[in-house]
């Protein structure tokens, strides 16, 4: 047997032997892996379309996610319900994938020294996130959450949202013209906490 092995002249040896080849062989594995993996999710209705009922962002909305970019609330904050019976029971249904076709880039984040915001929307009154985002301990006094006392202040951008859902057209979010028209009137003298507490009290709506 050994010696019909060695006059192919392709053994496990060389393979084993040549750290090049062995770099190469491994790399193409993992490729085939991840392609079986990954290709199949881009023709999925269930990772491609919206879940019924999902509407994008208003501008005012939108106008709030991006204040939640920016100040980094995803560094405390996941936005995904994992399909675990602690998780349901906490948050409420577990997240599935059509819910965030809208999102450019989803908020998921892992890190949670907060609790998961996914299905916070209609939780708590708009008054109480005023109130919490503003100095989270006048409402929750073992909180340490930082307290964003100039979102009140800081008006919304209005003239950049027409542009920003411009741009989400093109990956997909169906805006209409009259939509992008309007977005600049519609934020208009809003405040940046007017704007959070929108985006908050939307966030997983759609399904529950
Ligand atoms: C340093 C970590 C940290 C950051 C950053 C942070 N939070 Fe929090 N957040 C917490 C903690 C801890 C709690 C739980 C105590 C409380 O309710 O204040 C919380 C609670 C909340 C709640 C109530 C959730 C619930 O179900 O009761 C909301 C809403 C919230 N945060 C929104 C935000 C928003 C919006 C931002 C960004 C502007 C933000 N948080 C940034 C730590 C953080």
């Amino acid at each position: 047997m050994s010696n019909a092995n060695k006059s192919t002249g392709f053994t496990h040896e060389k393979v084993e032997t040549n750290n090049f080849l062995m770099i190469v062989l491994i790399l193409i594995v993992v490729a085939i892996g991840g392609l079986v993996e990954i290709v199949p999710l881009f023709f999925q209705k269930s990772t491609t379309e919206a879940v019924q009922g999902l509407k994008p962002y208003t501008a005012l909305q939108l106008a709030g996610r991006d204040v939640y970019v920016r100040e980094g609330c995803y560094n405390c904050h996941s936005q995904m319900i994992r399909p675990f019976r602690a998780e349901t029971l906490r948050y409420g249904h577990y997240s599935v994938a059509g819910e965030f076709v809208y999102d450019h880039p989803f908020q998921w984040g892992s890190k949670r020294t907060g609790p998961d915001l996914h299905r916070v929307g209609g939780k708590y009154s708009d008054e109480w996130h005023r109130i919490h985002l503003n100095n989270p301990r006048d409402v929750v006094p073992e909180s340490n959450m930082p307290a964003y006392p100039w979102l009140e202040k800081n008006l919304v951008d209005a003239e950049a949202m027409p542009r920003h859902m411009k741009a989400l057209r093109v990956v997909g979010v169906p805006y209409s013209d009259e939509e992008i028209a309007k977005a600049g009137a519609d934020v208009k003298g809003k405040t940046e906490m007017d704007a959070v507490v929108a985006y908050l009290q939307i966030l997983g709506r759609a399904l529950r």
